[in-house]
């Protein structure tokens, strides 16, 4: 199944828990530093989206098209391995969570780079053998996410194929955003039905794997268990779980 036929099955509830998050919005924004024309690949219902520049949204979903918030920037339905824009049309190209989606990355960050002078990306480092054991989710709950990574190019060759410079994002414990990693020092979000719902890759690795996450989360934290492995991250203010900004 492609990207965008995933988010048109799963698309549905995806504002119940997605919006920008300020404090990786002000990263995002600082590095399109003074472009007055950006355009938002993958953009999805809008987060990120700068105000007070003159925006173009690329989303290949028409779910995800549909629940674009009235006045948001005009929309055009595409992928971005094919991004219809004459060369160097935009002084920036932003993505933003959706890189790992795209059937060829490489291919969509050249498009971005063939037709904006600036390209902004935020994704995630998924290259050191010990990825997964970083996050507590997939370390200990969901293993098969690891899964779905595999063969995807790593973040230095995605860096690598439009000249980007790499900069770590960490994630605050209250993050806005609920992506996969947002809740690492909330664990009971993760029992939230919602909470799942709005990240692609719990629908991905199957509901029987997903069942039985939730299972054990939930009893690990009855326990205490949960509490316990995890002590060190009760006074973190901030988490690097290897998200990524990549900047050319
Ligand atoms: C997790 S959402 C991120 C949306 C938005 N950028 C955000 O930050 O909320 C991933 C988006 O990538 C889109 N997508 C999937 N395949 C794509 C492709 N080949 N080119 C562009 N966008 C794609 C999906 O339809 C979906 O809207």
């Amino acid at each position: 199944m492609s990207g965008a036929q995933l988010y048109d099955s799963i698309g549905a509830t995806y504002t119940v828990t997605r919006r920008t998050e300020p404090r990786i919005a002000a990263r995002i924004w600082a590095a399109l530093g003074d472009a007055r024309t950006v355009l938002n690949v993958g953009a999805g219902t809008g987060s990120y989206e700068p105000p007070g520049r003159d925006v173009t949204a690329v989303e290949p979903s028409a779910l995800m098209r549909a629940q674009r918030p009235a006045g948001a920037a005009p929309r055009v339905a595409a992928s971005a391995e094919s991004l219809p824009f004459e060369d160097q049309s935009f002084d920036a190209a932003m993505a933003v969570s959706t890189v790992h989606h795209w059937p060829d990355p490489v291919a969509g960050l050249r498009e971005m780079r063939r037709v904006a002078r600036r390209v902004v990306v935020f994704t995630h480092d998924t290259s050191e053998a010990g990825w997964h054991g970083r996050f507590w989710l997939s370390r200990d709950y969901l293993p098969e996410v690891a899964g779905l990574l595999a063969g995807r190019p790593s973040v230095e060759e995605l860096a690598r194929a439009i000249g980007a410079r790499i900069e770590p994002v960490p994630i605050p414990w209250d993050c806005a955003d609920g992506f996969f990693e947002a809740y690492w020092r909330r664990p009971e979000a993760y029992l939230d039905e919602n909470v799942r719902r709005g990240v692609s890759g719990w629908a991905r690795v199957g509901p029987e794997a997903e069942q039985r996450a939730v299972r054990r989360l939930r009893a690990d934290l009855d326990s205490g268990r949960w509490a316990e492995r995890n002590r060190d991250l009760a006074d973190l203010e901030e988490a690097e779980l290897g998200l990524r900004l990549l900047i050319a």
